[in-house]
Formats: C-alpha cells, sequence, structure tokens
C-alpha cells in the first residue's frame, strides 16, 4: 500500500540502520544537533549519532523526555519521527526526517499520523512542531495531518490538537 509505515522505538536493534540510511541520503543538519567534527558523516559524527539517540532509548519519562521511533517501509528503515514533553502537561513537540529516496511518496504524512496515534495513547492532547516557511515538505505534512499554522516571518509554528486529527486513510 503507498504511504504505510510503521513506527518501531529506536534502540539498539534499528539504530545501525538508520545511522546507515541518513549517511548516505541525508545531511546531518537535518538528523542530529551540531557537533565539534570534521565535515560530513566522519567518524566523530556517526558516533555523536550514536550517542544522541541512545539518550533518549528511556523515552517519554526519560532523561532528555523524548520517545524516538524508527520509520519503517516495507520492512526498511527509512527515517526517524520523535515525540518529546513539552513543559505544558499533555503536550508534545515533534521532529521528522526521511532518507532523500524515501521523500514524496505521502510517508512523511503517514509517519505523523502513526505519530499522533502514539501521542493520544501515550496521554497527550496536542502535538505542536516548529519549522521554517521554506520548508514546504514539512508545512505541507503537517497541513495534512490537520495543524493549524501560526507564521511569524519566516518561522512556522504548528499545533495538532489530537481531537480533531482526521481519520488516518
Ligand atoms: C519534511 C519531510 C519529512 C516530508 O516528508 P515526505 O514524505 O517527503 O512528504 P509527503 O510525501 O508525505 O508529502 C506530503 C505533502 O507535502 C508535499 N511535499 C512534500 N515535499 C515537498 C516539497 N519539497 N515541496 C513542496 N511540497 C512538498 C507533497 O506533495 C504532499 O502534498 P500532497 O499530498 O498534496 O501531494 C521530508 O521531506 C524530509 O525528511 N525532509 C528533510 C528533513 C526535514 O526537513 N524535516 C522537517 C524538519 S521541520
Amino acid at each position: 500500500m503507498a504511504g504505510a509505515v510503521r513506527l518501531e522505538p529506536v534502540d539498539e536493534r534499528n539504530l545501525e540502520s538508520l545511522l546507515s540510511v541518513a549517511a548516505a541520503e541525508a545531511e546531518p543538519g537535518d538528523v542530529m544537533p551540531p557537533v565539534e567534527a570534521p565535515a560530513g558523516w566522519s567518524l566523530a559524527r556517526r558516533e555523536a549519532f550514536r550517542e544522541f539517540h541512545r539518550a533518549s532509548f528511556a523515552g517519554l519519562d526519560g532523561p532528555t523526555r523524548t520517545r524516538m521511533y524508527a520509520i519503517l517501509s516495507g520492512g526498511e528503515v527509512v527515517g526517524m519521527i520523535r515525540m518529546s514533553r513539552c513543559d505544558e502537561p499533555g503536550v508534545a513537540e515533534t521532529g521528522m526526517w526521511l532518507g532523500a529516496s524515501a521523500r514524496g511518496q505521502g510517508l512523511g504524512a503517514a509517519a505523523l499520523r502513526e505519530l499522533l496515534n502514539a501521542a493520544a495513547a501515550a496521554g497527550m492532547r496536542a502535538v505542536v512542531a516548529d519549522t521554517t516557511r521554506d520548508n514546504a515538505g514539512a508545512v505541507q505534512v503537517l497541513k495534512k495531518c490537520g495543524a493549524k499554522l501560526l507564521e511569524d516571518g519566516d518561522k512556522v509554528h504548528a499545533e495538532i490538537c489530537l481531537d480533531a486529527t482526521p481519520p488516518a486513510f
């Protein structure tokens, strides 16, 4: 089925697959915070990628208050989507990336819908995201999933009320 995805919590079993996709098909700046390391997917940056994800293995109630999921399509890891507890109770922030070859096929919107289901199951009432106006893909995915968008210059703040999420089909 086009656009079908499954989410699996990121753990040691899928971390190397996730790193392989990131290194082959994504820019470091799209998938991890900046680190002091030689440019590109150097050994130091690969290790920092692993540590960045390991820090969230404990999920929403762990030190980073973040649950990261590998996005799987056709059984293959194609990207990552996360939710992080915000200070406001019942609100989670999300962010995601896909490898370049997986973009533009509806997988981003499908993954966000799955994330919204997971957020609702975790007791959230709203999911928010921050992006920029020039990120047309991200803005479209958020709109498709029922987000209310607030623009401030180049910045776009999206808010999805989970009661108002359109059905996932
Ligand atoms: C943002 C991202 C996750 C979008 O996922 P995607 O799977 O490519 O998006 P989808 O295929 O589900 O597209 C959903 C809608 O957005 C549109 N869209 C996707 N990419 C687009 C682009 N670059 N420009 C314009 N529209 C775009 C699609 O046409 C589709 O609209 P439609 O249903 O009306 O045809 C993906 O492009 C990505 O990983 N980008 C790099 C990392 C990133 O920017 N993450 C977000 C940070 S805020």
